[in-house]
């Protein structure tokens, strides 16, 4: 299939909403990371989404919309919680899990019977949903299973020759996915993301439960509330150690590496040793580390990096997104000390 790159102007708006209306898939930036879009209710526009991504069929969908009303139609009801997320955080990084209507396709949902909604912040991709009318199914832009794309560079890899339209909106302010709640029973978080913890609680004027799947690996056979956190993620090619322990620990450990073993380090501190390390933000910077992780992943595919050893970022408040994709890409493999 012929690829088109187009700057997501007014031009690329309106020939996105015209594939899309057609049951055709475009890769569309987002504040958080690029998605793979198809319109959400066309069963079969969302089979080639799992098709094009090699995307594990029970693993469902979240579904983007423009404004709040575009939102009734896809839930049975939105309860006063929903809404006081929604006026916090919305259009934002978060996607909210409420029992889904049968408007809304068990493909979507990847035969479950919640759906997960979101409304983005980036203005090109709501002027998308607007123009086509659509809410818009769309997981991150990505082959199954590399790191998230945050650029339409990115996309370009892993999609160019497999859809019609990649939209280049510029690089993710965000860097990492939305931070994923489920409203079905108490507020839980399934996904940490660019909204805290915290930020959670306070709008909602409750606690929110942390999914244990958030920090740990899932027990052998245990069914994960979502499925997105079954598979390892957001991994670069090479083994990948998680390293927590003071500077001069990690650097020891990195100097005693061999050949094709790399650094993932904090500004400044590639200075501090010989061997090539790629940075991913400043010491206690989690804005800043969510921003540049995935393209440093990439990256480090690029180098054909063997082994990669990276400084830890802290766990709790903004960094816990952050911490929660480098468990994964790492797999769970964490030398402390
Ligand atoms: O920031 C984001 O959320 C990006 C951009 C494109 O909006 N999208 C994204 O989608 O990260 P994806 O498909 O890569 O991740 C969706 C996550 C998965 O972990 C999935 O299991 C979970 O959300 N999810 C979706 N619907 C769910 C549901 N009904 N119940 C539980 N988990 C759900
Ligand atoms: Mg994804």
């Amino acid at each position: 299939m012929e690829t088109r790159l187009c700057r997501c102007d007014q031009e690329g708006i309106s020939e996105a909403a015209r594939i899309l209306r057609d049951g055709g898939l475009v890769a569309l930036p987002t504040e958080t990371v690029y998605g793979l879009a198809a319109n959400a209710l066309n069963e079969s526009a969302v089979r080639e989404i799992f098709a094009v991504k090699g995307r594990p069929q029970d693993n469902p969908l979240i579904v983007h919309i423009s404004d709040l009303s575009m939102w009734e139609p896809l839930v049975r009801e939105i309860p006063p919680q929903a809404i006081r997320l929604a006026r916090a955080f919305w259009p934002g990084p978060m996607t909210v899990i409420l029992p889904k209507s049968d408007l809304v396709p068990m493909t979507t949902t990847a035969g479950m019977d919640t759906v997960a909604v979101r409304m983005p912040l980036h203005e090109g991709a709501r002027a998308v949903i607007q123009a086509c009318g659509l809410p818009l199914a769309a997981p991150s832009a990505n082959l199954s299973g590399s790191p998230s794309p945050t650029s339409a560079q990115h996309c370009v890899k892993d999609l160019w020759g497999k859809i019609p339209l990649i939209l280049d909106g510029g690089e993710s302010s965000v860097g990492i996915e939305s931070t994923v709640i489920s409203l079905v029973g108490k507020p839980t978080l399934l996904r940490p993301g660019g909204i805290s913890p915290e930020q959670l609680e306070a709008a909602l004027g409750e606690p929110v439960a942390i999914s244990h799947a958030v920090t740990e690996p899932l027990a052998p056979g245990e069914r994960p509330t979502s499925p997105g956190m079954k598979y390892r993620h957001y991994a670069p090619k090479a083994r990948m150690v998680l390293v927590e322990s003071d500077l001069n620990g990690f650097l020891r450990l990195l100097e005693a590496g061999g050949e094709g073993t790399w650094g993932l380090v904090f500004d400044g501190e590639e200075r501090m040793t010989r061997r090539p390390c790629l940075t991913y933000g400043r010491e206690h910077h989690p804005e800043e580390q969510a921003r540049e992780l995935f393209a440093a992943l990439r990256t480090f595919d690029e180098k054909g990096a063997q082994l990669i050893y990276a400084r830890c970022p802290d766990h709790d408040g903004a960094a816990l997104g952050v911490y929660n994709r480098m468990l994964r890409a790492a797999a769970f493999e964490v030398i402390k000390g």
